[in-house]
């Protein structure tokens, strides 16, 4: 087993479309370059959603364009929710993309409107019609430990709803802890299972440290050999009506846990922080995760 991880920087749409301000258009291409810049190979740009849902990622499809020739050797990607969403994303032409299935009925309705069998029936379709296409669809289970709504959830639904979408064709299945309420015992064991069904190749993790676990569960996803993990630069994220709600696991933080336990990134950690104090600015608003205080003081004796 390849001991490379792939760090999939989410910041750009998971990151933003909590954020109570909209950067403009010209702000969140300066941010996607800027990642671009510090080596990040795989970046979800943004989401093909209701403008009037998720005004923060209106405008995903001329960021995509934009963008296109200038990143041609990184994997930039999409959020898109239903067939209209990936109709705009290849008009954008955008890939992968990404459709969206929470593990439960009340997200799947909170989320986009749909029961969990629509939903499901939905991202069957994309999956087809990017296969006859040749476009990568990947898919993320999302809330497969706890929702919200409907508190913890049963593993083997999680493991049955894994398999329907891997057996449809998903390029990529990405676990998402979306509230961040996992613990380690059960990523890993969740992880253990999946991997035993599908092997790693094809199963990423997202985890949110809203518990401070974050980057416990990516340990734990490690150990069980996932070797893809999602997350957002300076712990982007949270949500602003959510009191103590946190965003993604820190792409600092998870680049320097793999990079201490041998596990290469192919990220320089002192490339990232000019990143931090980038989205800090736009947003008006300190970000960093929970190595940042460590990697500032690295990067002052660095250069004494
Ligand atoms: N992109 C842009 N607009 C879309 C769209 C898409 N992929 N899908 C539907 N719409 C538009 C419709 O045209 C319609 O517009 P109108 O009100 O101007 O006529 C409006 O959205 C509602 O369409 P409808 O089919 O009735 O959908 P809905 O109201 O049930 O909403 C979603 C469904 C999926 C469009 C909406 O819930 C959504 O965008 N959710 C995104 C949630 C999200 O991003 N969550 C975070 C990531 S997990
Ligand atoms: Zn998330």
């Amino acid at each position: 087993m390849s001991d490379s991880v792939i760090i999939n920087e989410v910041g750009p749409r998971d990151g933003l479309q909590s954020q109570s301000g909209e950067l403009s258009l010209e702000q969140r291409l300066q941010f996607v370059e800027a990642l671009l810049a510090a080596g990040l190979t795989h970046i979800e740009i943004g989401s093909f959603v209701s403008p009037r849902a998720v005004p923060q990622m209106a405008g995903t499809d001329e960021l995509a364009r934009s963008l296109a020739l200038k990143a041609p050797e990184a994997e930039l990607s999409a959020l898109v929710p239903n067939m209209r969403g990936y109709e705009n994303a290849r008009a954008a032409g955008v890939d992968p993309v990404a459709v969206v299935v929470s593990a439960t009925e009340t997200m799947n309705q909170r989320n986009i409107n749909m029961s969990l069998d629509e939903t499901m029936a939905v991202a069957r379709e994309v999956i087809a019609r990017g296969k006859g296409e040749g476009v990568s669809v990947q898919a993320y289970l999302a809330v497969a430990f706890e929702c919200p709504f409907e508190g913890a959830v049963d593993p083997a639904r999680v493991r049955e709803l894994a398999r329907q979408l891997i057996e449809a064709g998903a390029s990529l299945l990405v676990i998402a802890d979306t509230i961040g309420a996992a613990n380690p015992a059960a990523v890993n064991a969740m992880m253990r299972d999946l991997v035993a069904d599908h092997g790693n190749a094809r199963l990423a993790c997202h985890f949110h440290d809203t518990r401070a676990l974050g980057l416990a569960n990516v340990y734990a996803g490690l150990e069980a050999g996932i070797r893809r993990f999602d997350a957002s630069i300076g712990g982007l994220g949270g949500c602003p009506f959510a009191p103590g709600a946190r965003g993604n696991v820190a792409t600092e933080d998870v680049v320097m846990l793999c990079e201490q336990m041998g596990f290469p990134t192919g990220i320089e950690l002192p490339a990232l922080l000019p990143v931090i104090d980038l989205i800090s600015g736009m947003l008006g608003r300190e970000q960093g995760g929970r190595a940042l205080p460590w990697l500032r003081g690295q990067a002052v004796r660095d250069a004494a």
